[in-house]
């Protein structure tokens, strides 16, 4: 099995390109798709920049995506025309002594050779952009965020900057954002993004497993991350795709917990969010364990409902299957279930949240079972750990390619009372849920896993124990089954 992998990896491109297992050919095919939907225009595009800090360097998703350079401080030049495209690398260079610390960059010829795409010296940039503005053609840019969540908030990066002074030079000239066009294609994942996927999503099944078979009460919230990390590393991925989460007790309510500085208590939940990166690939999984080995009776009521929606929302996810009812067969399952608890007045029951202008758009946010899981039902994940498509909100349909997550969660906790804003409505809901808000405080439970849409279904990809007494079966095997 490894002479096998190491003879498929020895096949692939070198090892300054993305991900060894995407060949070179659907890079340029990637190109050529943006182009035919361009049809005439420019695209820039910026790569990451070198870290200012200690982290290692990684590139940028959308960079990522189009050319598989994988050095820092580059952009990406198209200049789509009906009859052709030409594009080029603009790359840096280093000073040789600092190259002694972070190694020689490659010449244009070898990232001509790598990547297929012409090469220049990042300060020739400017002048090529500048010769292209008179052109008439209108100007597409992908902006250097990490990722779209935070596309938002991305007014100062380098290439934002640039490209305002650049309109600033060029008064009149088009620019339009070029990422809703490759979002579009990066959406359905290609045979090989898939292996790519599988691969992260085998190594994050296969630490939960070892952490399964390692966790007692008493370990504190790091070791378990830390064992994550060295999972990942030593199965020959990149690392976590994204920072663990480590939530133990009252830390299992909170989504995205993350200071993971907290010691486990007996009879605690524990939900654990990770994922490994694979050649820039993000695998995403969570899954809820009981601290001791065995759920509580409270701890199994959760859990029951959370599996329960999940499974919901997996028979709807077809090909063709509309985000809506997806979302829906979820939702209905936790309403039902919290309100079997007593944790609300009763299914359809509404409350006065304290996000009540978002009722206005959502209605579901008004009700009492929103307020038990108040985040999205799931997400694409690929370069980005929430990547395309997006199914958590709007409208649209499952299709054949898409790999993505399902993860609904109940969290409990009394602060969830505390919030409410005073109003009649929330008084006669408190006076009625108290107890049950108290019975199942502290307990949260997110149960996350990956799948792909076929053409005939959906596959699940992340097989770890997920059933309760399947979690505790694994919980319960012996320790140095953990180190085979
Ligand atoms: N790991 C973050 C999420 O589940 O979306
Ligand atoms: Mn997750
Ligand atoms: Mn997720």
């Amino acid at each position: 099995m490894r002479l096998l992998r190491s003879l498929v990896l020895g096949l692939a491109f070198p090892a300054t390109l993305a991900s060894q297992t995407i060949p070179g050919p659907e890079y340029a095919a990637r190109r050529d798709s943006l182009a035919a939907r361009i049809d005439s225009g420019v695209v820039v595009a910026f790569g990451g920049r070198a870290p200012v800090g200690p982290d290692r360097f990684l590139q940028l998703p959308a960079f990522r995506y189009l050319t598989g350079f994988l050095e820092p401080d580059a952009a990406f030049v198209m200049v789509v025309r009906p009859g052709g495209s030409r594009a080029t690398l603009f790359t840096s260079e280093r000073d040789p002594r600092r190259a002694l610390y972070d190694g020689f960059p490659p010449d244009s010829a070898a990232v001509a050779r790598q990547t297929g795409i012409a090469a220049r010296r990042i300060g020739a940039l400017p002048a090529h952009l500048d010769s292209l503005a008179g052109t008439g053609l209108p100007f597409y840019t992908l902006r250097d965020f990490a990722n779209a969540d935070a596309a938002q908030t991305d007014s100062l990066t380098r290439g934002a900057s640039f490209m305002h002074r650049f309109a600033d030079r060029h008064p009149g000239l088009t620019i339009r954002d070029a990422h809703p066009t490759l979002d579009s294609l990066r959406t359905r994942k290609s045979p090989a993004e898939q292996a790519m996927l599988r691969r992260a999503i085998d190594l994050t099944v296969e630490a939960l497993r070892e952490v399964m078979r390692m966790l007692r009460p008493g370990m504190w919230e790091y070791e378990v991350e830390a064992m994550f990390q060295s999972a990942f590393r030593r199965g020959g991925g990149d690392g976590p795709a994204f920072v663990s989460i480590i939530g133990s007790g009252p830390n299992s309510t909170q989504y995205h917990y993350n200071a993971n500085d907290r010691r486990i208590g007996k009879g605690e939940v524990v939900v654990m969010d990770v994922g490994a990166g694979y050649g820039g690939y993000a695998a995403d999984v969570t899954r809820t364990l009981p601290a001791n080995g065995r759920f509580s009776a409270e701890q199994r009521a959760i859990y029951r409902i959370v599996r329960e929606a999940q499974a919901a929302a997996e028979k709807v996810a077809r090909p063709g299957a509309p985000f809506e009812a997806w979302r829906e067969a979820a939702r209905e399952a936790v309403a039902r279930g919290v309100a079997r608890l007593g944790l609300t007045e009763s299914v359809d029951a509404t409350f006065d949240p304290p996000w009540a202008e978002q009722c206005q758009t959502n209605p579901v946010a008004c009700t009492q079972a929103f307020l038990y899981m108040a985040h999205g039902l799931g997400h694409g994940i690929g370069l980005e750990v929430h990547d395309r498509p997006h199914p958590w909100y709007g409208a649209g349909t499952f299709q054949a390619g898409d790999v993505f997550t399902i993860e609904p969660g109940i969290y409990v906790s009394r602060k969830l009372l505390e919030i409410l804003p005073d109003t009649p409505k929330n008084r006669a809901m408190i006076a009625k849920v108290r107890p049950a808000v108290e019975r199942y405080h502290d307990i949260g439970v997110r149960i996350e896993d990956d799948y792909l849409i076929t053409d005939r279904g959906i596959d699940w990809l992340s097989r770890a124990p997920r059933e309760m007494a399947e979690i505790e079966a694994e919980m319960a095997r012996p320790r140095d089954a953990a180190s085979r």
